[in-house]
């Protein structure tokens, strides 16, 4: 009996080595020699445009248009998809980050990490919060924040006290809070006693690691900039044509521009909520909202990159404009728009290339 289970445990023993070499070979596997050698060729066609998409429903129609040529292979590497093309004579790079601020850095980290690129240029749809701009229109922020790293304040303290760790140069007051209190419903006017439980959050920048910093070393980061020249390039776009119509008979109310606009905020959040899109407009003068551009923007900052981010208004955050309901019926229309956007974008950037390299 006893020398049956000790040849069933060195059986086990053996199994369980066998798939922990298997696992390590699968870990080890982030670049196979193969990958490797596909990156080494594909960097020898470079420097590219990295474009940076959320979602497939906002490549598809990229990958589908006239003006983007495919060029073979493509290289999935840690679960995402590198695809290459050119727009115009433009090589590009274009990769799906998935939803949200981790997928968009990390993807955007491993873009930057494995390939030769010389800009990148983020584009998508986005919520409005901004209300001189309509659903439709595409929308080009100077500056990005991530609007989600925060100190939530201990109930009962206010702008005088000290937020926790701040002493550390951890968190700061500088950058403004939301006060829950603010947002109370059904008081009536004369009681201005309430009070919320949830006290105050305060916004606070991003610790970043810069290439050529000193590594370990943190600096903070709150609005992060576009690349100045590519804001330049932006503002010749405000007389491009975009789509109004998603069919024969649904339109928008008024015909969509592109606009250079101050600020986009981000965050792993969806906001679909009137009373918080108005605090962030009035706060930050913000007019798109998304949930990945300040995360692509974050890490081209560290990788001292060119970046911008180009967002497509789909719907007012919260509800509440002319055209009825935004989101669901207006987001391939401003998918869409991102890309004709971005397509004139790259278009005009080589353009402005090939003059000044003449
Ligand atoms: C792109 O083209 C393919 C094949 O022609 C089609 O199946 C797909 O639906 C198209 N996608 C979009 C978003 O137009
Ligand atoms: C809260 O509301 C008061 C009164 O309207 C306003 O003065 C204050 O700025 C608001 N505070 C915040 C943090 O939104
Ligand atoms: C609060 O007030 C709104 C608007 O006056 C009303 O529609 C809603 O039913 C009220 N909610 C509650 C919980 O009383
Ligand atoms: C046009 O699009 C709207 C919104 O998606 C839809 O309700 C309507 O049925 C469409 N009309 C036609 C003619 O396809």
């Amino acid at each position: 009996m006893e020398s049956i289970y000790r040849y069933t445990s060195v059986y086990y023993v053996a199994v369980f080595a066998l798939i922990l070499t298997s696992v390590q070979y699968t870990n080890g596997a982030l670049l196979s020699k193969e990958t490797r050698k596909l990156i080494n060729r594909a960097n020898r066609n470079g420097p590219y445009l990295g474009l940076v998409i959320p979602n497939l429903f906002e490549m598809n129609p990229l990958l589908n248009s006239s003006d983007y040529t495919p060029v073979d292979p493509v290289i999935d590497i840690s679960g995402r998809r590198f695809r290459f093309g050119t727009i115009g004579d433009q090589p590009v790079i274009s990769v799906m980050t998935g939803l949200g601020m981790i997928n968009a850095g990390i993807t955007t980290q491993l873009l930057l990490s494995l390939f030769e690129v010389e800009g990148v240029i983020h584009y998508g749809i986005a919520g409005n919060a901004n209300p001189s701009l309509n659903i439709g229109d595409v929308a080009i922020p100077q500056y990005w924040a991530h609007t989600a790293l925060w100190n939530w304040q201990r109930y009962g303290q206010g702008t005088d006290n000290e937020l926790a760790l701040e002493a550390n140069g951890d968190y700061t007051r500088e950058i403004g809070y939301l006060k829950f209190a603010n947002y109370t419903s059904n008081v009536t006017g004369s009681d201005s006693s309430y009070d919320n439980l949830l006290n105050n959050i305060w916004y606070q920048p991003e610790e970043v690691f810069p290439v050529d910093g000193t590594p370990e070393q943190r600096e903070h980061a709150f609005w992060v900039p576009v690349d100045p020249f590519y804001y330049e390039v932006a503002k010749t776009l405000k007389d491009l044509t975009l789509e109004r119509c998603v069919n024969s008979t649904t339109c928008l109310s008024t015909t969509p521009k592109v606009y250079t606009v101050q600020r986009g905020t981000s965050a792993s959040i969806y906001l679909d909520n009137a009373a918080y899109r108005s605090f962030i407009y009035n706060k930050f003068n913000v007019s798109p909202v998304d949930m990945e551009s300040a995360a692509v923007a974050l890490i081209s900052l560290q990788q001292r990159v060119p970046y911008i981010a180009i967002r497509a208004l789909s719907d007012l955050a919260g509800g509440g404009s002319a055209d009825s309901n935004e989101a669901d019926t207006f987001i391939s229309l401003a998918a869409d728009n991102s890309i004709i956007a971005l397509l004139a974008f790259v278009k005009q950037l080589s353009a402005i290339k090939k003059i000044s390299s003449i």
